[in-house]
């Protein structure tokens, strides 16, 4: 986080460097990182967007958590829309528990989706949606570790990291079809 705070404030600065010839009063207003359509993007500011996992865990980032660390950030974070143990809210999903047998089934993340590392990927990048890329990646990677923990897949104990995280095995891992050809 500390680091996106500095690159931001580097942005800012060079933002109001040029915005100070136009106008002050609009520098102090300024998103910290615009990326706007027809703009070039820096290097700087991709980094802050290149940030998707795949499915096979590729482009994780160090750091690690476990679900007995990730409970705080969950309760702080997330139970709020998702629920004090993931079962969802009015509006906000159900993260844990279901089934895709039953009718109708109940997809959430543990009945339904395949791939573990899909989950870090999401939060990371969408959660909470009041302040997405809020979490550092030790706190994502503590609550992925929590909800995984919730529907039962790893123990309290178990570390994730980009090694361990993509080698978990999904309930509904055989659930799906391949039909992309590669
Ligand atoms: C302000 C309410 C709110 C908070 C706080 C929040 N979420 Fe969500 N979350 C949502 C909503 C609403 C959706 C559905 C978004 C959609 O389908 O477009 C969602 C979707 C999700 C999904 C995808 C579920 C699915 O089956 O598609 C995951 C995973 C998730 N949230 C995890 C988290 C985690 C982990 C946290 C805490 C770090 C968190 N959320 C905090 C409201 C919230």
């Amino acid at each position: 986080m500390f680091m996106r705070n500095a690159v931001s404030i580097f942005v800012t600065a060079a933002g109001v460097v040029a915005l100070n010839v136009a106008s002050i009063g609009l520098a102090a207003e300024a998103p910290a990182n615009p990326v706007a359509l027809g703009s070039a993007i820096s290097e700087a500011q991709l980094a802050d967007w290149d940030l998707i996992v795949a499915p096979d865990g590729q482009n994780l980032p160090e750091g690690s958590g476990t679900a007995a660390q990730g409970q705080a950030v969950y309760q702080q974070q997330c139970a709020a829309c998702h629920g004090a143990a993931g079962e969802g809210a009015s509006g906000s999903p159900a993260l844990v528990g279901g089934s895709v047998s039953t009718t109708p089934p109940l997809l959430t993340v543990g009945s339904y989706w395949p791939h573990a590392s899909t989950l870090f990927d999401y939060v990371r990048r969408a959660m909470p949606p009041t302040a997405p890329k809020s979490l550092s990646n030790t706190e994502v990677y503590q609550v992925t570790a929590y909800v995984l923990h919730l529907h039962g897949v790893i123990a309290e104990d178990f570390v994730l990291d980009k090694n361990t995280l993509p080698a978990v095995q999904m309930p509904n891992r055989e659930g799906f079809t391949d039909v992309s050809g590669n």
